[in-house]
């Protein structure tokens, strides 16, 4: 079986347009700490693409019951008002369990919602590289549907993580080994961003490999825990 990579909001759009299986990629952070929110037992994590909207989308969600987290970064940093910002090691089961996080952030949000289209929308990170690559290979040979990696980038720009992320993740689904990531990761722009910030902690994290077997599926404007 072969995957596809594609780039950024555009290549999520035509992925999505094509039906597409979806595996949107930001490994610093966001599509981590959507991973880390699930495995920690949120109920599900609903992605906005612009601050109000987020503000929007939690207001109706308390409003009709839910216990709602506003979450989001500008900049690497909380969104002034917000509850938490886009770091995974914040989201411990004591501050997720049981609550939907609506998640505003710069790049994987917009990704994700370029990607509405598409019958399945995946978020995959290095911590669950090895169980999204298995769920998108079972959903593709179920539905006969091709996939698609995109790798999200920063602000337009191609970024070396999302990119070998996405690499590994095309190769455990195409069963060939996959290249090293640790000097691509560490050494990026974003990672060189996140620890000028003191987030050092957030890179390290986000660079473990195939230690989560959570996979985020976007089911109705919300990711939730997939088999
Ligand atoms: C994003 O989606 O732009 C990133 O996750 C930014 C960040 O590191 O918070």
């Amino acid at each position: 079986m072969i995957a596809r990579l594609a780039f950024g909001p555009d290549g999520a759009f035509r992925a999505a347009r094509k039906g597409h299986v979806v595996i949107v990629v930001d490994t610093l952070r966001a599509s981590t700490t959507v991973t880390t929110i699930l495995e920690n037992g949120g109920r599900g994590v609903v992605p906005a693409a612009t601050v109000e909207e987020a503000k929007e989308k939690a207001r109706e969600l308390s409003s009709s019951g839910g216990c709602v987290i506003l979450a989001g970064e500008r900049g690497g940093l909380k969104i002034p008002g917000f509850d938490y910002g886009n770091s995974p090691l914040e989201f411990t089961r004591k501050v997720v369990e049981e609550k939907i996080v609506v998640l505003t952030t710069t790049n994987f949000t917009r990704v994700v919602q370029q990607a509405a289209d598409a019958p399945l929308i995946l978020a995959g990170c290095l911590r669950n590289a090895e169980a999204v690559a298995g769920l998108a290979r079972r959903e593709a040979l179920r539905s006969g549907r091709k996939i698609t990696v995109v790798h999200s980038g920063r602000k337009g720009e191609f970024s070396p993580e999302d990119y070998v992320t996405a690499c590994i993740i095309k190769c455990l689904i195409e069963g060939v080994a996959p290249p090293s990531h640790e000097e691509c990761v560490l050494d990026s722009p974003s990672a060189k961003s996140l620890a000028a910030l003191g987030l050092w902690e957030d890179v390290k994290y986000c660079s473990q490999l195939n230690v989560s077997a959570t996979v985020p599926v976007m089911k109705s404007g919300a990711f939730v825990r997939g088999l």
